[in-house]
């Protein structure tokens, strides 16, 4: 099979798709010629106290301003929650399936307003104010949205840490932003475990003395330690509540949330995301992008810890008044069938996941889909890492039994929301290609000088101009943000992706060209393991790479330099692991770890990573020129005693 074949989805939806293939060209060509009146159209999509008159003022260039709508006054939360009541109060908002199969609920758009509105009252209470900051480290619960949406009342700026994160990188994030408050549960659930989420943040809160009171989940009913003073029961602080609360004026370039992601560098960045924008692109990509039609049941199965979540769990979908389900669990648990019989039993329309979900689950062969009907699935959705041909037709044939459009959304935590994907009754579809941008996003290619490439060719990713849902700043470190993202190919977004545009002007994202590494659709920086590891007292040095996997996409490969005198044993090599996994979390534990006597250094002292990838990935023939190196010899070693 030729990886650009077509794959044409066109009987399942094009007679009503909400864009056909004609308006994608249309509205794309609108968009590009004049953004400024493009987007004050689509601005009506949010409920604006004060609509804005000022609608693009953005620039890549000097210190990179980003400000769109930005005269316009609203409340994120009125958007998703009040809006609605009159129309579809009743209607359910949130649809919750537990992690056990037993358990689930649903939560109207009324009760969900009610909920929100308590604890920001009880956030009041405590003292929250406009811009301040509140982490949130919670499972998959309702609470989770109601927290996000109860912070979005108050003018609060919500942090929110995967609950699969340790203590330390807890508290590193509620440190950099001076968080005030954390809400979190007694526990979470995954898989029929219990994650320990109440004993990590006291771990957390003995180095984070911003945070005032913390507001407790009682999720698993466990019992855990509550500091007098500090700690409350969301049930305690809640229940008397008023449920109206009054929501605050925000000014759309306030800040609506901050989420902490890896670069090549240093410590995770707080990307900073502002409300007016952010709302937009949030519901402008939910509706487009996955067709949605009031009434559809709609599930993404990312966790609320990652911008997966807050777009398409929580604010697009909630923003266009869908009912959006929220999954505390695993896709193997009870057992590998667990995703279809979810979609079978609530009667799921639109599924968006990982390739990685769906590579773990072709593992399993056809038989565990094929029991379960599937017949309520319209249209399919990938995120996260490019998804493999292979990968893609299993997810085309075997789930959606080659009736269902599949979009293959790229974007990143910087972007707000889905830039490069198929508009699913617009733009046939290539297994492995993300297709063609959204109207509104103008991407390009850059050589390694920043010349532009024409053409069918391969390079850099860039975006040329501003959308709403971009990013504004990195918390507390706009330099950094301008360093990242602006100063490599000046006037410019850089993505630290690299991409190919083929013949027909497809987009496919080859993966990242940066010290970045995407485990399981995990986005972490190289640079953040180093650094655990060399924390370890017998580790002198350590380089950290992307190796392939079969699964994982990639797998964290560790060369490690132990200090004079420490004996490379099977026991350490054991410790090294479970260090990294308590330093960072479960989702960082290293694939391979190779005892390195020397690492490869130019004679500056710069290891020489791209020796190292090669050497991971098995390509030993192909390792190039190793002349500038210090020390050659230190690669014959390396190569000889590769692990795996
Ligand atoms: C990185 C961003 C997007 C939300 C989840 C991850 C990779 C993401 C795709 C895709 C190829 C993809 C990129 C990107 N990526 N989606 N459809 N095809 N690659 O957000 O943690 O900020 O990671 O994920 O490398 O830069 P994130």
């Amino acid at each position: 099979m030729s990886e650009t074949q077509l794959i044409t989805v066109k009987p399942a939806i094009a007679d009503h798709a909400l864009v056909t293939a004609e308006q994608h060209k249309a509205m794309t060509a609108a968009a590009a010629a004049d953004p400024a009146a493009f987007w004050a159209r689509e601005a009506g999509r949010v409920a604006w106290m004060t609509p804005p008159t000022i609608i693009k003022n953005t620039s890549f260039t000097g210190d990179v301003s980003i400000r769109w709508f930005e005269d316009g006054i609203l409340n994120a939360s009125v958007s998703c929650l009040d809006r609605h009541l009159a129309t579809r109060g009743d209607q359910t908002a949130i649809l919750w399936e537990g992690d056990d199969p037993n358990s689930d609920a649903r939560v109207t758009y009324r009760d969900l307003h009610g909920r929100v509105c308590r604890l920001a009252n009880a956030l009041r209470d405590l003292g929250v104010q406009k811009g301040d900051r509140v982490c949130i480290y919670l499972p998959m619960i309702v609470e989770a949205a109601v927290a996000m949406l109860a912070c979005a009342r108050v003018g609060a700026i919500h942090s929110i840490v995967f609950g699969g994160f340790s203590p330390d990188s807890l508290a590193s994030r509620i440190q950099d932003s001076e968080c005030t408050v954390l809400i979190t549960a007694d526990e979470g659930r995954r898989g029929g475990r219990a994650v320990a989420l109440k004993t990590n943040a006291d771990e957390a809160l003995a180095t984070c003395p911003s945070i005032r009171a913390v507001v407790v989940v009682r999720n698993t009913g466990r019992e855990v330690p509550m500091q007098a003073g500090r700690d409350h029961w969301y049930e305690a602080i809640t229940a008397g509540q008023p449920a109206e609360c009054a929501p605050e004026p925000m000014g759309a370039e306030d800040p609506l949330f901050i989420l902490y992601t890896s670069g090549s560098t240093g410590k995770p960045k707080g990307v900073l995301h502002t409300t007016g924008g952010y709302m937009v692109w949030a519901s402008y990509t939910h509706e487009l992008v996955f067709d949605y039609k009031p009434g559809e049941v709609y599930w993404c199965t990312a966790d609320v810890g990652w911008v997966t979540g807050h777009t398409y769990i929580v604010y697009g979908p909630l923003a266009n008044g869908a009912t959006t389900l929220m999954f505390e669990g695993v896709p193997n648990y009870p057992s590998v069938s667990r995703f279809w019989e979810v979609v079978d039993k609530h009667q799921v329309n639109i599924f968006y996941t990982a390739p990685t979900a769906i590579r773990a689950l072709m593992r399993d062969g056809e038989a565990p889909v094929q029991k379960t009907s599937r017949a309520s699935l319209r249209i399919l959705g990938s995120v996260g890492e490019p998804i493999n041909p292979e990968a893609w037709l299993w997810y085309y044939r075997v789930v959606g039994d080659s009736r269902c459009p599949i979009v293959d959304t790229w974007w990143q935590t910087e972007t707000g929301g889905i830039l490069i994907s198929p508009l699913p009754g617009a733009v046939d579809q290539k297994p492995g290609s993300a297709t063609l941008p959204l109207p509104g996003v103008l991407p390009a290619l850059v050589d390694g000088e920043g010349n532009r490439l024409e053409g069918a060719t391969e390079g850099n990713l860039v975006i040329l101009d501003s959308w709403p849902g971009q990013a504004r700043s990195v918390y507390g470190d706009h330099e950094r943000f301008i360093q990242t993202y602006f100063s490599t190919f000046p006037g410019t977004y850089f993505t630290g992706d690299g991409a190919r545009r083929d013949e027909d002007g497809y987009w496919w994202i080859t993966g990242r060209v940066d010290d970045v590494i995407n485990v399981s659709g995990h986005r972490m920086g190289t640079a953040e393991i180093e650094s655990a590891l060399v924390a370890h007292p017998k580790v002198a040095e350590a380089a950290v790479v992307g190796m392939p996997h079969d699964l994982k996409g990639q797998g964290i490969y560790c060369y490690v330099t132990l200090k004079t005198g420490e004996e490379p044993t099977e026991a350490l090599r054991k410790e090294l692991v479970a260090w990294v996994r308590k330093e960072i979390g479960p989702i960082a534990s290293p694939d391979a770890i190779q005892w390195a006597p020397g690492l490869p250094k130019t004679r500056s002292g710069k290891i020489m990573r791209r020796i190292l990838r090669k050497i991971a990935a098995n390509e030993t023939g192909a390792l190039g020129d190793t002349s500038t190196l210090a020390d050659p010899g230190v690669v014959t070693d390396l190569v000889a005693n590769r692990v795996g």
